[in-house]
């Protein structure tokens, strides 16, 4: 499963790249907008520093706004993957940036239709929001398990990229039910390299070597 870094902050970009765990990022207007930043600075920054897929979403509501504001996105470096949302325009939009070679992150998927609707309009990646789900009271993993069953029964392409991440159990069983990718908040995916037990068994290891007094 692919770990893509779900943030539009620097600093935790360059963290999460540093640990060597980042395959891509994802972003979203909620996160941009926290920056406080020019979006095209955020963007081509995080570029800079992961060389992988990094989502950017458009923010208009009729498929030839984002269609256009797609195409100016994908300009700003090869590496970004234009954001469209699970709607009618939305699709419409996915449908025509895919035939023009751009990759699409359809966003916004609650249940296994929606995905296949977007697998169908030619979507790379589709995103459901797992954690808003559950606050719900819905299985946002049992979706996520339909969703891939759905796909490989046709073969779609379409890789499943769960989104909404609140834990790290959340991670564990997206991987063990053969997701594509998860993106992450940074807060979790910290967790996903700590554990008490590493930490006082290398305590214990280490000073039990400083007793022999010996170099390595
Ligand atoms: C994914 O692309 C979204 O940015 C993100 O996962 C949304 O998560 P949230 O439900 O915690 O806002």
């Amino acid at each position: 499963m692919k770990f893509f870094l779900d943030s539009a902050d620097i600093s935790e970009v360059k963290q999460a790249a540093d640990w060597g765990l980042v395959d891509g990022v994802t972003t979203n207007p909620s996160l941009m907008a926290k920056t406080g930043r020019p979006y095209q600075e955020v963007l081509r920054e995080i570029c800079a520093i992961v060389d992988g897929p990094v989502s950017c979403e458009v923010v208009a509501s009729d498929a030839a706004a984002m269609l256009e504001e797609g195409e100016k996105l994908a300009r700003l470096h090869p590496n970004v993957v234009v954001k469209c949302p699970l709607l009618v325009e939305g699709l419409k939009a996915t449908r025509a940036l895919s035939r023009r070679g751009i990759k699409v992150n359809v966003t916004l998927a609650f249940t296994p239709l929606q995905a296949l609707a977007a697998a169908k309009c030619g979507a790379t990646y589709v995103s459901p929001f797992i954690g808003r789900l559950d606050d719900i009271g819905q299985d946002g993993l049992g979706m996520v398990a339909q969703t891939l069953r759905i796909f490989a029964n046709y073969g779609y392409p379409t890789q499943v990229l769960v989104a909404s991440v609140r834990n790290v159990s959340h991670l564990v069983r997206a991987a063990e039910i053969g997701a594509h990718v998860a993106t992450i908040p940074f807060g979790v995916l910290s967790q996903v390299l700590h554990h008490p037990l590493t930490e006082s068994g290398l305590e214990r290891f280490l000073a039990d070597w400083r007793a022999t007094k010996q170099k390595i």
